[in-house]
């Protein structure tokens, strides 16, 4: 009996200590995810430009972030290697970082609209990448998009700074394979050769349910309402 009494001594403020560490994690890293609020939905993807993961999650999910375009914020973060300031490396050669770059510099420069109809096109045919560029400006832009702006700075400090701030997002959110999928700051979904880590789904409808879901603003899109 005393013996107990003694354990449970000792015990209880373990028990509540460790309760309190808990319970504090928790709303340490509880994440707007599952927050339902006015602001626009984070949607982040993490690729290689050339990979053909990529590929999968932007022809798929792309066709779905323009009609919910009003409500999401996107980023498209890279995935490769820094070795040194500015000497990057990437998995599927220096055509993919350059084909990274020009991405960078569309997304910098241009509408969150404008961007992802040009990557809508550039990714269809990954193997193209550097080279489809100009095209999918002019095919997806109208005038919008200057190629030789995109050349400048493709060729500048700016898509380095660019390069580099991107692969420290890819590193903070701890992305590693091209693609994953984050919402609100929150893996959603990956495309590894499989797609994984789905909870929600992986189709148009659970993409657009995941978004929609998520937001309460106003002048929610039609396709919220046909899906959710
Ligand atoms: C998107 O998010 C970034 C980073 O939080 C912010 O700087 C930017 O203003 C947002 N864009 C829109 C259109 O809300």
């Amino acid at each position: 009996m005393e013996q107990n009494q003694k354990l449970i001594v000792i015990l209880l403020p373990i028990i509540f200590i460790l309760g309190t560490i808990t319970i504090y994690s928790s709303f340490l890293y509880t994440h707007p995810s599952s927050v339902i609020s006015n602001n626009r939905v984070h949607v982040e993807f993490f690729v290689m430009s050339k990979c053909p993961d990529a590929m999968k999650c932007e022809t798929s999910m792309l066709p779905s972030l323009l009609k919910l375009s009003s409500i999401i914020n996107f980023t498209l973060s890279f995935i490769a290697t820094e070795a040194k300031l500015n000497d990057f490396n990437c998995m599927h050669g220096i055509e993919e970082c350059i084909g990274n770059k020009q991405q960078l510099c569309i997304q910098d420069m241009y509408s969150q609209t404008v961007f992802i109809k040009y990557l809508q096109c550039q990714s269809k045919r990954i193997d193209m990448i550097p080279y489809n560029g100009e095209r999918c400006a002019s095919e997806t832009s109208g005038n919008i998009i200057k190629w030789h702006d995109v050349q400048s700075c493709v060729q500048s400090n700016k898509a380095n700074e660019l390069f580099h701030k991107s692969l420290q997002r890819t590193y903070l959110m701890a992305a590693r394979k091209s693609c994953t999928i984050y919402i609100n700051g929150r893996l959603w979904c990956m495309h590894d050769r499989f797609w994984s880590n789905c909870a929600e789904g992986h189709d148009e409808m659970s993409f657009i349910r995941a978004i929609c879901s998520r937001y309460n603003g106003r002048n929610k899109p039609v396709e919220c309402t046909i899906f959710v």
